[in-house]
Order: C-alpha cells, then sequence, then structure tokens
C-alpha cells in the first residue's frame, strides 16, 4: 500500500520564527505516525535571515520550494536589525510577494478566549468569556498591493506619497464567499466591515458583498463601519461571528481581535484560497526574546492544526491539537507571556513538549 506523502515548506524566519517551529514539525511528525501520513520537509530562508544569506528577503530557491510543496509553515519575519533597509528589500516584503504569489487571498484569523486565560485580557471578564471570533481578511489586493503608489518629488521642493486602493468584483466576491462559507461551519452570522459612507472602493464592497448574500440566505449579514468595529470590538465582542474585511481593515482589526484573547502569542492564522495555503502564527519575531526559549508556541502549534483542517481536511487532527493545547492550560502550565500567579512556568520545548504529550495519549485513547 502507498503512504500519502505530505510536502510542507518551513520558512522558520527570524527571532524566535526557528524555536517555535520546532516543536510545529515535531508534532507533525507525530500526527503523522498517528494518521499514516509522511509528512516531508523542506526549510527555505525568508525574511532577514534571506537578506543575511542571499541579500534578498525571498530567495528564488524559496520561491521554488513553496510553490511546488502540499502546504506552508511560516514562523516570523523581521527585527530590528533590517529596520532600516530599504523599503523595497525590508523581510516583510517577503510575505507579502509569498501570499501574492500562491494567491492566498483568503486570511482566517481566529480570536478565541481560553477559559483558563479569562484573567489574562486586559478587558473585564464579564466582556470576553466565551468570545470566539473569525477575522476573514482580504489579502492580496486592496490599498497594500493597489496601483500608483510610491512617494514623488514635487515642484515646490516637497514630496508626495500615495497608496491606492482598489477592490474588483471579483476580488470582492470571492472573499465574500469564503466568509459565507466559514460562517455556516460556525455560528452562521457575518459582519462586513467597510468604509462606505467615504470610500467609493468600500461603497463597492458593501454592494456585492450584498449581491453574494443572495447565494446565503442561511447566514445572516450585516454591516459596519471599521471605525464603529474598532469600538464594538472593544465594547461588545460577543456580538461577532464572523468579520469579513479588506486587507488593511483586516490588519488592524485582527490584532485589535487578538489583544481581546489576553496574549498575541496564541493565536493562529490560515492563508488559504490559492492551490497552496499558508499556515502561521499572528505574532511576529519577538527579537527581544530570541534564543531563551521564553516564546510562546501555542499559535504556531494551532497553526498547524488549521494546517491540518484546511489544507488536508483533518479535522480530526485539529480537535485533537486543540484538546490538548486546552488540556496543557487547565493543568496550569504557562509560557512567561501568559504567566499567572499560582501557575507552573514552562518554556518554548517544555510546553511543546506537554502538548505532544497530551496529543499522542489522546490518539492513544482512540
Ligand atoms: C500581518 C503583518 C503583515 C501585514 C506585515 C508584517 C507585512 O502585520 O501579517 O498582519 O501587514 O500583513
Ligand atoms: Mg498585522
Amino acid at each position: 500500500m502507498s503512504i500519502d506523502i505530505k510536502n510542507i515548506a518551513l520558512l522558520p524566519g527570524d527571532g524566535i520564527g526557528p524555536e517555535i517551529i520546532r516543536p510545529a514539525v515535531q508534532l507533525l511528525e507525530l500526527v503523522g505516525k498517528i494518521e499514516d501520513i509522511k509528512f516531508e520537509f523542506k526549510e527555505g530562508l525568508i525574511g532577514g535571515a534571506a537578506i543575511d544569506a542571499t541579500g534578498t528577503p525571498f530567495p528564488e530557491e524559496t520561491e521554488k520550494i513553496v510553490t511546488t510543496c502540499d502546504a506552508v509553515l511560516l514562523g516570523a519575519v523581521g527585527g530590528p536589525k533590517w529596520e532600516s533597509m530599504d523599503y523595497s528589500v525590508r523581510p516583510e516584503r517577503a510575505l507579502l510577494a509569498l501570499r501574492s504569489i500562491l494567491g492566498a487571498y483568503a486570511n482566517l484569523r481566529p480570536a478565541k478566549i481560553y477559559d483558563a486565560l479569562v484573567d489574562a485580557s486586559t478587558l473585564k471578564k464579564e466582556i470576553i468569556q466565551g468570545i470566539d471570533i473569525m477575522v476573514v481578511r482580504e489579502l492580496t489586493g486592496g490599498i497594500y498591493f493597489g496601483s500608483p503608489k510610491g512617494v514623488e518629488e514635487l515642484s515646490d521642493g516637497g514630496k508626495k506619497g500615495f497608496n491606492t486602493l482598489v477592490y474588483t468584483t471579483h476580488e470582492i466576491e470571492r472573499i465574500a464567499r469564503t466568509s459565507f462559507d466559514v460562517a455556516r461551519a460556525r455560528n452562521g452570522k457575518v459582519c462586513s466591515v467597510d468604509k462606505a459612507n467615504v470610500l467609493e472602493c468600500t461603497e463597492l464592497w458593501r454592494k456585492i458583498v450584498t449581491d453574494v448574500h443572495r447565494d446565503y440566505k442561511d447566514v445572516e449579514l450585516s454591516h459596519m463601519y471599521v471605525d464603529n468595529a474598532a469600538m464594538q470590538l472593544i465594547r461588545n465582542p460577543s456580538q461577532f461571528d464572523v468579520i469579513v474585511t479588506t486587507n488593511m481593515f483586516g490588519d488592524i482589526l485582527s490584532d485589535e481581535a487578538s489583544m481581546l484573547t489576553g496574549s498575541i502569542g496564541m493565536l493562529p492564522s490560515a492563508s488559504i484560497g490559492g492551490e497552496i495555503g499558508i499556515f502561521e502564527p499572528i505574532h511576529g519575531s519577538a527579537p527581544d526574546i530570541a534564543g531563551q526559549d521564553k516564546a510562546n508556541p501555542i499559535a504556531t502549534i494551532m497553526s498547524v492544526a488549521m494546517m491540518l483542517k484546511y489544507a488536508f481536511g483533518m479535522n480530526g487532527s485539529y480537535d485533537i491539537i486543540d484538546k490538548a493545547v486546552i488540556k496543557a492550560l487547565n493543568e496550569g502550565y504557562r509560557t512567561p507571556d501568559i504567566y499567572q500567579d499560582g501557575g507552573t512556568m514552562v518554556g518554548c520545548r517544555e510546553m511543546g513538549g506537554l502538548i505532544l504529550d497530551n496529543v499522542e495519549s489522546s490518539a492513544g485513547a482512540l
């Protein structure tokens, strides 16, 4: 019998990237053993690490690896060392290139509160208890990619900087469909966030989302201006199920939503829509704690869970990993970013090991 092989592109990147990728790889190997799948890994350079080694943040070799794999697992990119570089070669450019090349137009960013961590949020317990939001951010269009863009000299000696917000019918339709499909598998509510009172482009967004909704009458659709949405997320976050929005609004609102849950170190993401998906924690490279075994591996571990679910349809494995994380938290284990009095402080390696043990024992019980 031939064994199923999945090729995973590993892009550890910078800062804590390599540390958080390690337990994620071990987890994939364990799931492979349980499910009789062989995960094969090819590692590529991205971000600052790639700049140091090759002079560019997204080398051709890495492009080859990511376009010939079944899924991409990314750590984090960037750091102070590369911040003063020209905009066109900064580590962050690599992320945009990766998303664009793979056509990963739908970025799913869940913000779910773990009961064990309700006290870690800066908001009151009554406000955040039970929140379970999915931000669906459009990822390959909008002001991030629109042209014209640039900085030009003006005749008066000053300069003019400009970016362009662009969305086509096709781009809005497909992200709207993704959000309705996601909502159907959850609590059946989509809130589309725009600035239709000011920006023509997002007036079109609102119209097309409303048109697509005709095919999804079982899903409840509402619209909200982005300024109000930013406020409502703090005032009453549990009103939201799925939020669908543009690239830049989604960038901002997903950070806001993530902080409701207490630590940005907990939250994974999936960027899908193309043939090959990208799975990564939503936090950054945290250069201040890199190499010290202090990073929280949970966001990356849950990104692996999202890969198994969204890239390979392995919903059972997703649930096992989710439960394994919850068990480690319920037993009081905490990395420094989520530490509270009475907990047991552990490092990145140990937290990874505990979660893997839980996965192994729950698989054995099946
Ligand atoms: C994110 C990040 C990126 C973005 C940056 C690093 C390019 O903030 O993934 O949210 O703005 O998309
Ligand atoms: Mg961001």
